[in-house]
């Protein structure tokens, strides 16, 4: 735990280093924000909130359940931040009731989950074993959520692969996955289909190949440079294609529902707009984020240009064929068009400009391939994720290009929302009242440009295990007191602004929508003194524990006391001196 007086000073720091990164550009020349837009959304509009099972189920190893590969990870030292794991991590398991009571105080239409597959199939083959009580607990979750009248939207994989396929198989870099993961589906459309309208088949693939095949940031934590992202992604898409076409032939006729993917998209605005180069790269980066999955999904193949220059990479790096792998006219017409919504999760922009890298022999990279680099506007608000900058109007300009490049499908916003890095209490999170104010209003935005979008999810209900960050990011409307063995959940004051955004159906009129902020924060210094005070107690209860435990006193007082007090001493004298520096340049 980071003293209270930790946190701004990191501001303080990091907001010094990035002036003086950025002192050679004028980013005031690229201000691409506009106006604050007063109206609604069309009727029937759904706004809900997420989560993800890892995230929060906790019950890592109860009932039943089987080990997935994010439990194996985070289980070996050194994987997440501070060795956090997701054993308890919400208890969201025994607290189904609770979360549901969460959800109708801010009167959500939907509530979007997933389910975890080593939960339901143990080992992740379906003729081993099916675990009934892991089929009871979804039962029960949906059943709750219905008689509260919420649609739940359930996601198929939420990054908790089975680890028996990722030891037995490799996971999603052998093609037998697509044969495994469509049985599992199968299983759930037939237990819960008959309640569930809207799946997601996958969450993010992006991540899932990414960070968990390439850079091995996230389990499997794997490093296969150059390749692992690419196959990875290729079994992913033809999973994907093969469980729409399940539901589609087996399902749908019976259950009417829809089944779509959720893929991240973050925004790449060219850095100069004038400049060709740039225009190009930019279009790049988000063809090799949305684009790698969207385009074969609607489209039938990879976007042309990751063919053209992973293709030309590989060549130059002398191999006789891409590293990206390709489909066959067959597979081609399988995959294109299976669709029936499209989730998009997006967080943040980037600027973008051309920069070459050349390409190596063994120095191949899906980073390299793209050849671009990124950059931040320093005065981009960042309050938590160190990647997560607040750039709302970077999400019009994403809607508006899935619109334009997949011919205006129906879109469900899956995740958007930004998280705190403080450690210490904050439930007056007036950043989040912004945040969710801007995004969601470039959202309304973007529904007056003719973009399709049907429904918003809030990302997310709680706070929560956030991957190799494991709990120094809290992205949750409520606060969660991790340290409280029964972790109790809190209402930020964004839990009251997302309310009233909810009941109004959008932004009626500025002197009402004026009031929202003020009201909302108006009770949270009170509960938020009572939740510090709580903290203190289990603080000093937690010193006196290690005090008398002389077994873990030692290796805990140096993470949990000495570590911190050194961090925070050295990041204010660091911050001294930097603006000593500065003043002594000026
Ligand atoms: C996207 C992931 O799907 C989600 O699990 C995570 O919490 C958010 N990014 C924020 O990092």
């Amino acid at each position: 735990m980071l003293p209270r007086c930790a946190a701004p000073v990191c501001h303080v720091l990091l907001l010094v280093l990035c002036l003086s990164a950025a002192e050679d550009f004028d980013w005031t020349k690229n201000d691409r924000s506009s106006s604050f837009y007063y109206g609604t959304f069309p009727t029937g509009f759904s706004w809900g909130a997420g989560s993800s099972a890892y995230q929060t189920e906790g019950a890592w190893d109860k009932d039943g359940k089987g080990l997935s590969i994010w439990d194996v990870f985070s289980h070996k030292k050194g994987r997440v931040l501070r060795n956090d794991t997701g054993d308890s991590s919400c208890e969201g398991y025994y607290k189904v009731k609770d979360d549901v009571s969460l959800m109708n105080e801010l009167k959500l239409n939907h509530y979007r989950f997933s389910i975890s597959w080593p939960r339901i199939i143990p080992t992740g083959i379906k003729s081993d074993h099916i675990n009934e009580k892991g089929i009871q607990y979804y039962n029960e979750l949906i059943d709750h959520l219905l008689e509260n009248k919420i649609t739940p939207i359930v996601t198929l994989y939420h990054w908790d692969l089975p680890q028996v396929l990722q030891e037995k198989y490799g996971g999603w870099q052998n093609v037998s996955i697509v044969n495994h993961f469509n049985d599992f589906a199968s299983l759930c459309f037939e237990k819960f289909g008959n309640r569930v309208k809207y799946w997601i088949t996958f969450n993010n693939p992006w991540s899932v190949a990414v960070e968990g095949y390439e850079t091995g940031e996230h389990a499997p934590g794997l490093k296969m440079r150059g390749t692992g992202a690419y196959r990875t992604a290729h079994n992913i898409i033809k999973a994907h294609a093969k469980v729409w076409h399940t539901y589609d032939t087996q399902w749908r006729g019976r259950q009417k529902g829809l089944v779509g993917i959720s893929l991240s998209g973050e925004w790449g605005e060219p850095v100069d707009i004038n400049n060709q180069k740039d225009i190009e790269a930019a279009e790049r980066y988000v063809q090799f984020y949305l684009g790698w999955f969207a385009t074969p999904i609607f489209h039938g193949d990879y976007p042309q240009v990751m063919k053209d220059y992973i293709g030309k990479k590989s060549t130059q790096q002398g191999l006789g064929s891409s590293r990206l792998p390709s489909f066959s006219s067959q597979e081609k017409s399988y995959i294109k068009g299976t669709c029936d919504f499209l989730g998009i999760g997006h967080f943040t922009t980037r600027y973008i400009t051309q920069k070459n890298y050349p390409a190596s022999r063994g120095g191949a990279s899906f980073f390299t391939d793209r050849d671009l680099a990124e950059l931040v506007d320093p005065r981009w608000p960042d309050p938590g994720s160190e990647w997560l900058y607040s750039v709302p109007w970077g999400f019009r300009r994403l809607l508006n290009f899935v619109k334009a490049q997949y011919g205006n499908p129906m879109l469900y916003v899956t995740e958007n929302g930004v998280s705190e890095k403080m450690q210490c209490t904050e439930l007056c999170d007036d950043w989040r009242i912004k945040y969710y104010r801007d995004y969601i209003n470039e959202m309304l935005k973007a529904i007056k440009d003719g973009v399709n979008v049907r429904g918003y999810t809030a990302w997310s209900l709680l706070d929560k295990f956030e991957w190799d960050e494991g709990y120094s990011e809290r992205f949750g409307l409520y606060y969660v007191d991790f340290r409280s063995k029964n972790k109790p959940r809190y209402p930020k004051a964004s839990v009251q602004y997302y309310k009233r955004i909810i009941s109004s159906n959008g932004f009626p009129n500025q002197r009402e929508v004026e009031t929202w902020k003020r009201r909302a924060t108006e009770t949270c210094s009170s509960s938020n003194q009572l939740l510090a005070a709580e903290e203190q107690r289990s603080t000093a209860a937690n010193i006196l524990r290690l005090i008398h435990d002389p077994l873990t006193s030692h290796m805990e007082m140096v993470t949990e006391i000495v570590v911190p007090t050194v961090c925070t001493l050295c990041i204010l004298l660091s911050a001294v001196f930097l603006m000593f520096l500065l003043r002594r340049r000026n």
